[in-house]
């Protein structure tokens, strides 16, 4: 199950990112919004953040003008690693090497077909392990207050 949240900057952009969704074999969990009437998007971003960091959704995608508010507020929520994305190379080894939980995109940035691509090769990509297992576990220290 994949969380899907977007503010009026992304809602366009929000059903071809469903589709990707889909077409990869996952089920999707719409958090909102559901039209262009202008939203808070730091509300969407947590309840997108608090899904994956609970477990309800394994991953999450949001959907901002840009990509950043949406990605600095998830990255509040204890247990998520949230990447935002303009290029594959970033989408994919966010995965490989950062074990990304939520992909933010920027509507105002991308065109519809790149924005589909790095979400496939994000969602398809696996975590690959080991000495970045240590890397991750070291934020999840950072997040916990800890100090390296
Ligand atoms: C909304 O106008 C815009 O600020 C938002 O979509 C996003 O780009 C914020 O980072």
């Amino acid at each position: 199950m994949i969380a899907l949240g977007c503010d009026h900057g992304g809602f366009i952009l929000k059903e071809a990112i469903r589709s990707v969704i889909e077409a990869t074999g996952n089920e999707c969990k719409d958090f909102g919004c559901f039209s262009e009437a202008s939203v808070d998007y730091p509300v969407i971003a947590q309840n997108v953040g608090r899904a994956v960091a609970s477990g309800e959704c394994e991953k999450g995608i949001l959907i901002c003008g840009t990509g950043v508010g949406m990605s600095i507020a998830a990255n509040k929520i204890h247990g998520v690693r949230c990447v935002v994305c303009s290029d594959c190379f970033s989408a994919k080894l966010s995965r490989m090497h950062n074990d990304a939980n939520v992909l933010s995109l920027g509507a105002r940035v991308l065109g519809p077909e790149l924005a589909k691509m790095i979400t496939e090769l994000w969602l398809t990509t696996p975590f690959e392990g080991e000495r970045h297992a240590r890397r991750v576990g070291m934020i999840n220290k950072l997040d916990n207050g800890e100090t390296l």
